[in-house]
């Protein structure tokens, strides 16, 4: 691939030596060019900007040098068979960066990258070029950085790793985040097994593979639910290890209210039996209360071939995401199911949770076992509400 970057600031682009980026140039499996604009001004100063016509702040980078820099580059007598280049404008106006689009550029067999400072680029230099050639303004992010090198590097990195034989084992392109299958990566050690007490996770030392891909399909799917939910469709199928079904996770509808109640009346008669209490909310409410539940709480429900088998709600109150009627039927309980749930709704909470805070009853030892084990620790019995424990765990940040 060919790739030519033309920039007030060669010098910048200096990187581009180093590591598999170099390695790459010196294998030939990359021809990459870097020019200085200013070769292509005419006057004593080697001018590149002047003032935006209608005023305003800072300066513009002039049409005729970047014109005559991309015509040159362009009409180069070595660019392999006269091939036209894709023009790509690094800008934070651009369309954002994503994975699938560094391997679209990968495709290409020549990329000219024109990097801006100032204020950008005579909008005409854009406007000229994508009558003639094809023109993409890149983002590398929702940030303003002063000058387009480093955003022109960070593509070119994304975009030469995916170059076949750029990697030395290409496994490595398939299992990362933001590969085909749309996930954040999983957790990685390394040696040494045991580290300051921390102790790699046994699965991965036991030499099943299969235990070892399904361990790692589970860390990839909660911690993409916990850092990138939009990443997740708003119908996401989970697979959870301990389970031979797969569920399909989805906001709650209005339309989920009748299974929802008799999941929950299923789910409460435990609990009431264990805490001798059976006026308990979520046996006693009614068809309304329910669909009122599900339009005032964050709330999401799993369906297992289309039963509904598990839900959670939330609601931030004061600073505190307030998590409730964690439910899962009793033939799917003991899976992971209700551990998933958890800490999928702990990962929808609002930047201005401080806390997340659950309730649960008195007697219900085996809920207050899991809530520990998952951070939370008892933070008032109401003395109005003898039978309740009410369980805080500070937000991870
Ligand atoms: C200071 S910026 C210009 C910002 C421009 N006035 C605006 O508000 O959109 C100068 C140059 O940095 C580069 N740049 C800045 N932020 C970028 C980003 N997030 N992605 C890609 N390029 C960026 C572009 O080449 C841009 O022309």
């Amino acid at each position: 691939m060919r790739i030519d970057i033309i920039s007030i600031f060669p010098g910048y682009l200096a990187p581009l030596e180093l590591s598999l980026l170099g390695r790459a140039r010196h294998a030939g499996l990359l021809d990459i060019h870097t020019h200085d604009l200013r070769q292509w001004t005419h006057d004593r100063h080697h001018t590149v900007d002047d003032t935006p016509y209608g005023g305003g702040a800072g300066m513009v980078m002039k049409a005729e040098p970047w014109a005559e820099a991309i015509d040159s580059i362009v009409s180069d007598d070595d660019a392999a068979d006269r091939l036209k280049p894709l023009l790509v404008i690094p800008s934070p106006s651009g369309t954002p960066l994503t994975q699938p689009i560094a391997a679209r550029l990968a495709a290409e067999p020549w990329l000219v990258f024109a990097c801006g400072r100032y204020e950008g680029i005579d909008q005409r230099v854009i406007d000229h070029y994508s009558s003639q050639l094809r023109v993409e303004e890149i983002s590398i992010g929702d940030f303003v950085l002063s000058g387009g090198e480093v955003a022109a590097m960070v593509i070119v990195e994304s975009v030469a790793r995916l170059l076949p034989g750029f990697m030395g084992n290409a496994a490595s392109l398939t299992e990362e985040s933001h590969a085909p299958g749309g996930l954040l990566e999983y957790p990685v050690y390394t040696k040494p097994a045991v580290w300051r007490g921390r102790e790699v996770p046994p699965v991965l030392l036991s030499g099943d593979h299969a235990k070892i891909a399904q361990w790692r399909h589970d860390q990839a799917l909660r911690r993409t639910a916990k850092r990138r939910p939009d990443l997740l469709h708003s119908s996401e199928s989970v697979q959870l290890s301990e389970l031979d079904t797969s569920l399909m996770v989805t906001r709650g509808q209005r339309g989920d209210a009748p299974e929802l109640l008799s999941l929950q009346r299923s789910c409460w008669v435990s609990e009431a039996q264990l805490n001798s209490a059976l006026d308990l909310p979520p046996l006693v409410e009614s068809l309304t209360d329910v669909r009122n539940g599900i339009e005032g709480w964050t709330t999401f429900v799993v369906r297992a071939e289309g039963r509904l088998v598990g839900s959670v709600r939330a609601r931030l109150d004061d600073g505190v995401w307030r998590i409730g009627r964690l439910m899962v039927a009793p033939d799917f309980q003991g899976r992971g199911l209700g551990r998933w749930l958890l800490e999928h709704i702990e990962s929808q909470a609002p930047l201005e949770a401080r806390a997340f805070e659950l309730f649960t009853g008195s007697r219900s030892t085996r809920n207050l076992r899991h809530y520990r084990k998952a951070g939370y620790r008892t933070s008032v019995i109401p003395p109005s509400e003898p039978g309740i424990v009410v369980l805080r765990k500070p937000r991870p940040r």
